[in-house]
C-alpha cells in the first residue's frame, strides 16, 4: 500500500482487508504524513502488524525537520495547502516516530516467489518523480528500464494503476490517506500475486470510517477545503450499479466495498440528495455531535 497520509482509520480497515484476502506479507511504500492529523497514529499499527516500510519523500523531510515536504508539486494553490500541511505534521509527529522514519530505506528489492521486485516511492527515477499512468510510452519505458525488475511498485503519484511495460509489471498502488478524487469515499491498494507463472496485481478499493478521519482533522483545525465534501460524494454514473466507472484494470469491483450507504441513495440509483447527511460536512460548531460522533 501507499500513502497513509496520517489516516490511521484507513490503514487499519487495510490489515483486516489484506488479511482477509489471504496476504501474507505487507508493505508501505511510503508518505505516512501528508493529509491527515494523526500521523503519530499510524505507528504501533505499522509495528504491530508487521508492515514493511520504505521512507517516501514525506518521511525523509519530517525525520529531517526540513522546511518543506520536497513533494514536486508545480502548482501555487498545491504547494499553499502542502506546506499548510506539513507544518502540522512536523509539529505533531512524535521525535521518536520521526527518528523511525529517519531509518527506513528509500527503496527495496528482493526476490520474491522466483520474481525480481523493486519497492520505490516515485519512481526508480526519484523519490519525487510522478510516475503518471497516462505519461507517453516512451517515459514509461524509461522509468521500467531504469529499474530493470520482474515487478516495480510505486505510489507518490498517488493514483492506482497498473501497466506491463515490456518484462516489467509496473503497479502504482494507490494511497490509503486520502481518495483518489474520484467522486468515491474509497482508498486504493494493491495485492500482489506471484505464485503463477506471471506476476499479477489486484487494485482494490477499500473502504474505511471516513467520517471519523474527517473529524479528526476538523478538530485539529485543518482547513474545512480538506474534510468538508464540496459537491455530492457521485452521481448517477456511479451509483447506478454500485460500480465505479473508471475503475482501473485489474480492480476489485465488490459490491460490498463499493456501494454508499443505502440512505445516501436515491431509489433508482441516482445521484444522492444528502451525500453525508448529519456527518462532518456539517458547518455547525465543533461541539456539535453529529452521526459519527467525533465531528
Ligand atoms: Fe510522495
Amino acid at each position: 500500500m501507499g500513502g497513509p497520509y496520517g489516516n490511521p482509520w484507513a490503514l487499519r480497515a487495510f490489515v483486516a482487508d489484506a488479511r482477509s484476502r489471504g496476504c501474507g506479507r505487507l508493505f508501505c511504500l511510503g508518505d505516512l504524513g501528508g493529509f491527515g492529523a494523526d500521523v503519530d497514529g499510524l505507528w504501533p499499527v505499522l509495528v504491530d502488524n508487521g508492515i514493511e516500510c520504505i521512507a517516501g519523500n514525506y518521511d525523509v523531510a519530517i525525520s529531517r525537520g526540513d522546511q518543506d515536504c520536497g513533494c514536486g508539486y508545480r502548482d501555487p494553490r498545491d504547494n499553499e495547502y502542502a506546506q499548510l500541511i506539513y507544518d502540522h505534521t512536523l509539529a505533531h509527529t512524535s521525535r521518536g516516530f520521526a527518528a523511525w522514519m529517519g531509518r527506513l530505506p528509500t527503496e527495496h528489492r528482493e526476490r520474491i516467489g522466483g520474481y525480481d521486485v523493486h519497492f520505490v516511492h516515485g519512481s526508480p527515477l526519484g523519490l519525487n518523480d510522478f510516475w503518471w499512468e497516462l505519461l507517453p510510452a516512451a517515459e514509461h519505458r524509461r522509468r521500467a528500464g531504469a529499474s530493470g525488475a520482474d515487478v516495480v511498485l510505486c505510489t507518490h503519484s498517488g493514483l492506482a494503476w497498473q501497466q506491463q511495460i515490456g518484462d516489467t509489471l509496473a503497479v502504482n498502488v494507490g494511497v490509503l490517506g486520502k481518495p483518489a478524487n474520484d467522486g468515491r469515499t474509497e482508498v486504493w491498494y494493491a495485492i500482489l500475486d506471484l505464485d503463477g507463472p506471471h506476476a499479477r496485481a489486484e487494485l482494490v478499493a477499500l473502504a474505511y470510517d471516513w467520517c471519523a478521519q474527517a473529524g479528526s482533522m476538523r478538530l485539529a483545525g485543518l482547513p474545512e477545503l480538506l474534510w468538508k465534501p464540496s459537491k455530492p460524494v457521485t452521481g448517477r454514473r456511479a451509483w447506478r450499479s454500485c460500480r465505479r466507472p473508471n475503475a482501473p484494470a485489474g480492480s476489485s469491483t465488490s459490491t460490498a466495498v463499493h456501494c454508499p450507504p443505502a440512505s445516501n441513495r436515491r431509489p433508482g440509483g441516482g445521484a444522492a440528495l444528502q451525500p453525508w447527511p448529519g456527518c462532518c460536512a456539517s458547518s455547525a460548531s465543533p461541539s456539535r455531535t453529529s452521526r459519527c460522533g467525533r465531528c
